[in-house]
């Protein structure tokens, strides 16, 4: 008969050295593969005689079940070891104190642009970007800015060359979109601008404004007061009272500059309005009849209201900063407090 503990002992002794998965899928097929030891030993089945084969059968069985019962077992104990060598390399302490990411934020003046933008938005105005380098036509040609005019000077303006400078306001986004459209116009139009001015606490060579521009038919001096009004009384609050100054500027006519009552002292007097009780917050007036015609615009069909105002400015008044140089020396500790 044959010999079940040689095949056993067989088995015992390669498993003993089986350390791995790997190692023990290759035993199980060695035993129970295709062309294994207990195949083969079940194709001795016909050359044992007659009166044995039951009882050769039943010992094969046997033998089987305890192998493959042995092989399910390592198989366990295999993995469940492999398992626990990840979990031990996956391990995380949860315990460790946290990597602390700074979250950005917006800076002071774009806040201050959007607040001023978004108020505008409302009411039905379209965001419009101007240009950082406009030619001389755009930027005063059009505008009403005559050859003599000392806004063309040298001294105030960057060339980039005879015909080129860099914008020195973002009125000549005006020029730009009634040259293309026709009224109805209801614009918006945030930038940045330059002039060659000294720096100071309250001058910079560069700085950023907001225009605005109306033209329709029928556009008069009521609807650019009320509407500088109602945006003045939300930008500071309901109770905010506003006053028109008659001033100049070459662009329209009349013109004027808009005060706002101040915010700190409601109008009492003090530091900030420097007893006033008013702030100045913007320069604006009706578009000349010669800025329309400049851009074919008729101006007996058509009028309309134009506005700038500069952020720096409505942002220092706003927070109480007494120096313009903060906004651009990206001290956190100045930023953070916004
Ligand atoms: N461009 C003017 C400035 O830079 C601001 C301004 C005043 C714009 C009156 C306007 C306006 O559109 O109507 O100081």
């Amino acid at each position: 008969m044959f010999d079940f503990n040689d095949l056993r002992k067989k088995f015992f002794d390669l498993l003993d050295g089986v350390d791995n998965l790997k190692k023990l899928e290759e035993l199980r097929i060695k035993f129970f593969g295709k062309n294994g030891e207990i195949k083969n030993l079940m194709c001795e089945i016909k050359n044992i005689a007659t009166e044995n084969k039951k009882e050769f059968g039943s010992q094969i069985n046997n033998l089987k079940s305890e192998l493959e019962l042995k092989v399910s077992e390592a198989k366990k104990k295999l993995h469940d070891a492999e398992q626990n060598i990840r979990f031990e390399s996956e391990k995380i302490d949860i315990s460790l104190p946290g990597k602390y990411k700074k979250l950005g934020k917006l800076h002071v003046l774009s806040m201050v642009e959007n607040e001023i933008i978004n108020i505008f938005i409302q009411m039905g105005f379209e965001v419009v970007n101007g240009f950082n380098i406009e030619d001389i036509e755009h930027n005063f040609t059009g505008l009403n800015i005559d050859e003599k005019h000392p806004a063309r000077d040298e001294q105030d303006t960057f060339y980039i060359d005879k015909n080129h400078v860099l914008v020195t306001a973002t009125s000549p986004i005006q020029i730009r979109v009634m040259e293309k459209r026709k009224p109805p116009i209801k614009i918006i139009s945030p930038g940045t601008v330059y002039r060659s001015d000294e720096i100071d606490a309250t001058h910079t060579p560069m700085f950023n404004q907001v225009e605005g521009l109306l033209v329709d038919k029928n556009i008069s001096m009521s609807d650019l007061r009320g509407t500088l009004d109602l945006f003045a009384k939300k930008l500071f609050g309901s109770e905010t009272k506003t006053r028109f100054r008659p001033h100049y500027f070459p662009f329209t006519e009349p013109s004027a500059e808009m005060d706002v009552s101040c915010f700190v002292c409601k109008g009492s007097g003090c530091k900030v309005c420097k007893n006033t009780g008013f702030i100045e917050l913007l320069g604006c007036g009706m578009v000349h009849p010669t800025v329309l015609k400049n851009v074919n615009i008729d101006p007996d069909e058509f009028s309309g209201f134009a506005f700038g105002m500069g952020l720096e400015r409505i942002a220092m008044q706003c927070f109480g900063i007494n120096d313009i140089r903060l906004f651009y020396e990206n001290d956190l500790r100045f930023l953070e407090q916004f």
